[in-house]
């Protein structure tokens, strides 16, 4: 298995067509991790089932999914750098990647599912807080998932929209019941209501009549790997797979960069309380925020940070910022980290922007927020009600 990683460029596409061939599958030694969307493209083939992926496989989720090829690199770039490992360039959509000579030195990389604070955030649609659970933000919670199916059993379908009230509550949830509630910026402000967002964009079943996609329940609990029915929901972990019969989004119209910060945009424009950069600063319901207008000296500010090119930007010039404070402590070098990523930073965005610069920003802001420096290793508790 470990070998498809080592097959030259080209053959993806005739392992993605032999893997549509044979039934989704994991076996024990095959990394998964807490995105549904990542573990399905695994069991189906259209990334190495092993979960162990590089920069170069970048047909995998667009072929499946209509993913961009630009919102791929980039956070396989963001993996590499945060998580992975940067002797072989590679990184793991789950928990650590094998030990070899060189990282057993440096210290094995964890993974996209064991990055707490780094890649991965709190607020997920299914999996609950890493510090309620015990530092477990890596098994699905059926109560969560619950909460989520709830959002849309109205009219047995999942709407962006539905899904962004979805993310204030459980945004609210985490300031009520995670005492160390924070979010970062990459993880929480970009990855978690853009996760939110993939699941509609990504999993929808699209066809000529819902040419903008219609997700249903029953989607839902197949790419969620769940079993049961209303409201006695079991998650049966490594089963996340397409629907059969299921149409992705047109290929011609891929989910690129540009398109997924627009969506966060319109869901931060219309539920301004998901916006959030800080965390509880003693306890639980201490939330307190960073004002956007210090850490940016003055350019930027909550009424025109959702305006024009503003957030983007925003993303842009905070992220470098970010950098160091997020790979404080971990193996890979911040100079070669920072330079990855910005080699992937998504085309479709990256060259409309003439983004001002921004003054260098003191990490002490960072001092009241207790969670702040968290960085839970590994899963201990599984599945919980939170
Ligand atoms: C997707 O939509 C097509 C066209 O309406 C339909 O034939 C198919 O059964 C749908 N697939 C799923 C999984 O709902
Ligand atoms: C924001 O800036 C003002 C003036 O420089 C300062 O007094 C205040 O403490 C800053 N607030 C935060 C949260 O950093």
């Amino acid at each position: 298995m470990a070998s498809t990683l080592l097959l030259p460029l080209g053959t993806t596409a005739v392992l993605a067509l032999l893997a549509r061939l044979s039934m989704p599958r994991s076996s024990v030694n095959d990394i998964r991790g807490r995105c549904p969307g990542l573990n399905a493209a695994a069991n189906h083939g259209y990334i190495p089932r092993n979960g162990i992926l590089n920069m170069e496989q970048t047909n995998g989720l667009f072929t499946m999914f209509g993913m961009g090829i630009d919102v791929f690199q980039f956070l396989a770039a963001y993996s590499i750098a945060f998580d992975g490992d940067f002797t072989t360039l590679t990184w793991s959509i789950g928990g650590p990647l094998p030990a070899n000579a060189v990282n057993s030195l440096l210290g094995v990389p964890q993974g996209d599912g064991w990055s707490h604070n780094n890649y991965e955030g709190d607020t997920s649609i299914t999996r609950c807080d890493a510090y309620t659970n015990g530092g477990d933000a890596h098994s699905s919670s059926p109560t969560r998932f619950l909460y989520a199916y709830q959002s849309g059993m109205d009219n047995d379908r999942y709407t962006m929209d539905k899904f962004a009230r979805l993310y204030a509550k459980n945004t609210h949830r985490s300031i009520q019941q995670n005492a160390r509630y924070f979010a970062p910026l990459f993880s929480t402000t970009i990855v978690s209501p853009a996760a939110h967002n993939f699941v509609i964009a990504f999993m929808s079943n699209h066809s000529q009549a819902e040419p903008g996609g219609y997700l249903t329940g029953d989607h839902f609990k197949t790419w969620f790997a769940y079993t049961g029915n209303y409201p006695n929901f079991k998650w049966v972990p490594g089963t996340e797979r397409m629907p059969k019969n299921w149409y992705k989004r047109p290929l011609l119209e891929p989910y690129n960069a540009a398109a997924v910060i627009a969506d966060d945009v319109v869901e931060f424009a219309a539920y301004p309380d998901t916006f959030r950069f800080g965390g509880n600063t003693g306890g639980v319901n201490t939330y307190t925020g960073i004002d956007i207008n210090n850490i940016t000296g003055g350019v930027y500010n909550s009424k025109n940070l959702f305006t024009g090119n503003n957030f983007a930007c925003f993303v842009f010039s905070n992220q470098q910022q970010a950098i160091p404070q997020a790979l404080k402590g971990l193996v890979n070098n911040v100079a070669a980290a920072t330079q990855l990523i910005f080699n992937n930073f998504p085309a479709s965005i990256g060259s409309s922007l003439k983004c001002p610069q921004l003054a260098q920003y003191d990490n002490s802001i960072f001092d009241p927020y207790e969670g702040a420096g968290d960085s839970w290793m590994a899963p201990k508790t599984g599945p919980k009600n939170c």
